[in-house]
């Protein structure tokens, strides 16, 4: 068991091709029960598309992927959904003609362990709540601004009762503001007991979160190590080089 809480979710040897296009290489890391796990890498690495292999939207060509020891790398993404892992999109996209309360009802009702429908919407409440969206509840998703939309995914994604939650770029288009509460939310779920992969461009907000990160580069795995070791070393600078974002995070 502890074993498993070591290795709570494990990527081996991910590959994956599309086209004559090699997007994921041979891709191997663990993440440990309670941990925060930053991948990070430049545009076109392959981050997103680990993350699809994990959640199963995607096939992967080689290599398997394992929750809790057990491998799960045939098994459709909605039993993979009943199986504790949930993740939240690069462009978020709730349901657009329902209310925030309803979008987080409908994946309170199809999540992993199921409820009655009275407890499904107080559930639906209490998320949003932790999210910050309390008083929107009745609003149209649409008419959320866009860190309302990140969080609305956010609710939507733990409304699914998740082990293992993998988040792509939730910080993407926020203020400095909106990114420190977002920080703060994500701290707060890490302490709920959920296991996160975050793929991240702010390196600042990397810094400030991951326990460990795994940096990609051309769809390889480059560098793994705590934020402080890892994004230090030479090779990784320079496959930051040039984004002038990014950059500024390895001043610190
Ligand atoms: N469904 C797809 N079909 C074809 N190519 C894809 C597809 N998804 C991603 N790619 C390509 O795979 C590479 C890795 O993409 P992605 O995983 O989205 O990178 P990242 O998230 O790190 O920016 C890119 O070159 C991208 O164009
Ligand atoms: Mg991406």
């Amino acid at each position: 068991m502890s074993g498993d809480r070591q290795r709570l979710l494990a990527a081996e040897g991910l590959t994956k091709t599309f086209g004559g296009l090699r997007a994921v290489i041979d891709v191997s890391f663990t993440v440990a029960e309670g941990e925060i796990l930053g991948l990070v890498g430049p545009n076109g690495s392959g981050k997103t598309t680990v993350l699809n292999l994990i959640a199963g939207a995607l096939r992967t060509d080689a290599g398997r992927v394992r929750l809790a020891g057990r491998d799960i790398t045939r098994l459709p993404p909605s039993t993979r959904t009943r199986l504790g892992i949930a993740r939240t999109f690069q462009l978020v996209r709730p349901l657009r003609n329902l209310s925030a309360a309803d979008n987080v009802l409908v994946a309170r009702l199809y999540g992993r362990e199921r409820a009655d429908f009275s407890a499904a919407r107080s559930d639906s409440l209490r998320l949003l709540d932790l999210v910050g969206l309390r008083g929107k509840a009745q609003m149209l998703a649409t008419r959320l601004t866009l860190t309302e939309r990140k969080r609305l995914e956010i609710a939507r994604a733990l409304a699914t009762q998740p082990i293992v939650l993998l988040l792509d770029e939730p910080l993407s288009g926020l203020n400095p503001t909106e990114v420190d509460t977002a920080l703060s939310l994500l701290r707060t779920i890490r302490k709920v007991g959920i296991t996160l992969v975050i793929v991240e461009h702010n390196v600042r907000a990397v810094r400030a979160l991951c326990d460990r990160v795994v940096v990609l580069n051309s769809g390889r795995r480059v560098v793994e190590g705590t934020p402080g070791e890892a994004l230090s070393r030479p090779e990784v600078i320079e496959v930051y080089l040039g984004t002038r974002s990014a950059r500024a995070g390895f001043d610190a």
